[in-house]
């Protein structure tokens, strides 16, 4: 992939050719398949997808976490210019997961143990990673409520005495209670209603202004996506298909790859009026056995020969854009 000249030194986190595959009985699943990308110091970057593209298998990546049978089988992944893949488990731990880069997980919320107090867990977790008296941790505990919008009233609450909201505000708070600067969300509103939704929302987009975040945040809902992100990474079959900036990907030219431009089409904006709603025909390929060529050929309206056994690799079309499709080339 071509690099991103002007964003060079801005860069908080670089990925270069990274591969996740699921090594499964019946074969690798390719779910993360050589793609790199990067993220800047201070934006959000959204990446988007159909269900099964590999977003959250990308985030736990990003983790050095992958659930078995996952493994990453290749590429770099660079924080600070340091590539953090060699490093032993012992040495993440210590360093880096939670520390440099955490995640709100998918339904993480629903993961709060059930029979310990939210002030417990949050205290647990909080001392696991670092050494500090128990007065630290508390005064470390409270101001990270205060930053979520909570009192600490709810550290004596179970989690079952909470509302959805406020569980998510309190796994928003301990993934950033140890300071990393980069934060991945997985679909950090999806189980919880629309007014609360915005209220998420909104708070994700508070503590990145005050506490100098850097975002990847992961939905399949682009009207969310569009509101938070300054740039979108489109994902299809364990690959990019397309990166670019909203002004580019929202803007006059709009979207260049075919998957891309159907899937915004697919999904109207908040306040965009659409006469009809286009969905894409067929699903994401089995990534157990992805066709040949462009993986989404099969669904293309514009397939041309080339694609069905060539694979289109990124590449720049303008500053900063990047797309993967043989079409696009042309002309
Ligand atoms: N533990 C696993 N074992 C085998 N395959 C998996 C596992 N987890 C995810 N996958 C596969 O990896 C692909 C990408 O999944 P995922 O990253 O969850 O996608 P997304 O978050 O975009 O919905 C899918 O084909 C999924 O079936
Ligand atoms: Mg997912």
């Amino acid at each position: 992939m071509a690099a991103e000249k002007t964003t060079q030194n801005k860069r908080v986190l670089e990925v270069k050719n990274l591969k996740l595959h699921y090594l499964t009985s019946q074969g690798a699943v390719k779910a993360v398949d050589d793609i790199s990308f990067c993220l800047n110091k201070g934006e959000t970057l959204g990446i988007v997808g159909e269900s099964g593209c590999g977003k959250t298998t990308t985030a736990v990546a990003l983790m050095m976490m992958p659930s078995p049978p996952g493994k990453i089988v290749g590429g770099q992944i660079l924080i600070e210019g340091k590539d953090i893949v060699p490093l032993t488990e012992t040495q993440i731990r210590k360093q880096i997961r939670w520390e440099k880069i955490s995640m709100v997980f998918q339904g993480a919320m629903n993961c709060l143990t059930p029979v310990y107090t939210i002030g417990k867990q949050m205290m647990e977790t909080l001392r696991e990673h670092r050494e500090m008296s128990k007065e630290e941790a508390i005064a470390r505990i409270e101001k990270y409520l205060a930053y979520v919008g909570l009192s600490k009233e709810v550290l004596k609450r179970y989690p079952h005495e909470l509302s959805g909201g406020m569980k998510q505000r309190i796994v928003i708070a301990m993934a950033l209670f140890l300071e990393p600067k980069i934060v991945l969300c997985d679909e950090p509103t999806t189980a919880l209603d629309v007014v609360v939704q915005a209220q998420i929302i909104n708070l994700l987009k508070d503590l990145k202004q005050q506490l100098d975040l850097s975002f990847i945040f992961i939905t399949h809902d682009l009207a969310t996506e569009a509101e938070v992100s300054d740039r979108l990474m489109v994902m299809y079959g364990g690959k990019i298909a397309e990166i670019g900036t909203n002004e580019q990907l929202y803007g006059k030219q709009g979207p260049m790859h075919p998957y891309t431009q159907r899937l915004l089409k697919a999904t109207p904006l908040l306040h965009e009026k659409v006469e009809e709603l286009a969905f894409i025909p067929g699903r994401p390929p089995d990534l157990l056995k992805p066709p040949a060529g462009c993986k989404f050929h099969d669904r293309c309206n514009v397939v041309m020969d080339r694609c069905k056994v060539d694979e289109p690799d990124l590449q720049e079309v303008e500053p900063d854009h990047f797309v993967a499709c043989w079409r696009c080339r042309e002309s």
